[in-house]
């Protein structure tokens, strides 16, 4: 991993060199064993890393569940140990793929005191960002909790809003959101149609728009979860042009993975329209 200085300056240029060439980082996967709804065992994490490894992913951010149902387990310490009993065993068979230690975290007030206390993880431990969940059933105003992680240096990316049935009927509120360093991501294969019409369509008005700058797989399986990275950017890069897939498939999560700022996809949105348009 490159040092600070190397991220700052990476931060003034005006273009980003992903650490992964063309290769994805994927921010948002539940890949380790026995941890949460993910993969039961060893070997079907393996399985489902030499999948990432198939969709083109070098780096994956593994986000098990934290908080909410997983409020007594997954804490810091058994994450990172589970990363590296992971990566161990990825070289052991020869599989290309580096696992850093993260977390899906379920909004809830105690966030700040819990990451103060080291029971929760930013992503890539790198102190910077932070994946929010919110609650499936219900639709919450987070708007206190955004602003006390700004206040602490640390910026909040929302997981897949357009699966929120709740936001997209409170397009205000979002856009409050949005003024505090918040980032949405949207699911891979939500752009594909694999989580309904409603998801579908709100997965496209929010990148299309520019509100949306990151694009990862939430990946826990090889059947109704699998990665769907690749046809996700090919999607994207015919419907949006090929710069904004590569933003947000390949250069903001790479960004996240070294704790960079994240580049906002609109000049690139702007710019495509206009090519369209000669
Ligand atoms: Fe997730």
């Amino acid at each position: 991993m490159d040092s600070i200085s190397d991220n700052l300056d990476a931060n003034k240029r005006s273009v980003f060199e992903p650490i992964s060439g063309d290769k994805y980082v994927d921010i948002h996967c539940h890949c380790l064993p026995a941890v949460d709804d993910g993969p039961s065992t060893m070997s079907e994490a393996l399985s489902l890393c030499r999948a990432l490894v198939e969709d083109d992913i070098c780096v994956v951010i593994a986000t098990p569940h934290q908080l909410g149902r997983f409020s007594d387990c997954n804490e810091s310490a058994e994450i990172r140990e589970a990363v590296s009993v992971l990566n161990a065993e990825l070289k052991s068979n020869g599989i290309a793929l580096s696992v850093m230690a993260g977390g899906d975290v379920r909004v809830d007030e105690r966030i700040c005191q819990l990451l103060e206390v080291d029971k929760i993880l930013t992503l890539a431990d790198g102190g910077r960002y932070i994946l929010l969940e919110l609650p499936h059933q219900s639709f919450i105003d987070i708007e206190p909790l955004l602003i006390e992680l700004s206040s602490r240096g640390i910026e909040s990316i929302i997981s897949h809003p357009e699966r929120h049935g709740g936001l997209s009927g409170e397009p205000k509120i979002l856009l409050k959101w949005l003024k505090h360093p918040v980032h949405l991501q949207i699911t891979a294969s939500s752009l594909l149609g694999e989580f309904g019409s409603k998801a579908l369509e709100s997965a496209w008005h929010l990148l299309s728009s520019g509100l949306a700058v990151l694009v990862a797989t939430d990946s826990h399986d090889l059947s109704g979860r699998k990665p769907s990275m690749k046809a996700a950017f090919e999607r994207i890069s015919s419907q949006l042009g090929p710069a904004v897939a590569r933003l947000v498939c390949i250069e903001n999560p790479s960004r996240v993975l070294k704790g960079c700022a994240i580049a906002p996809t609109k000049n690139i949105l702007i710019s495509s329209d206009k090519d369209k348009e000669l």
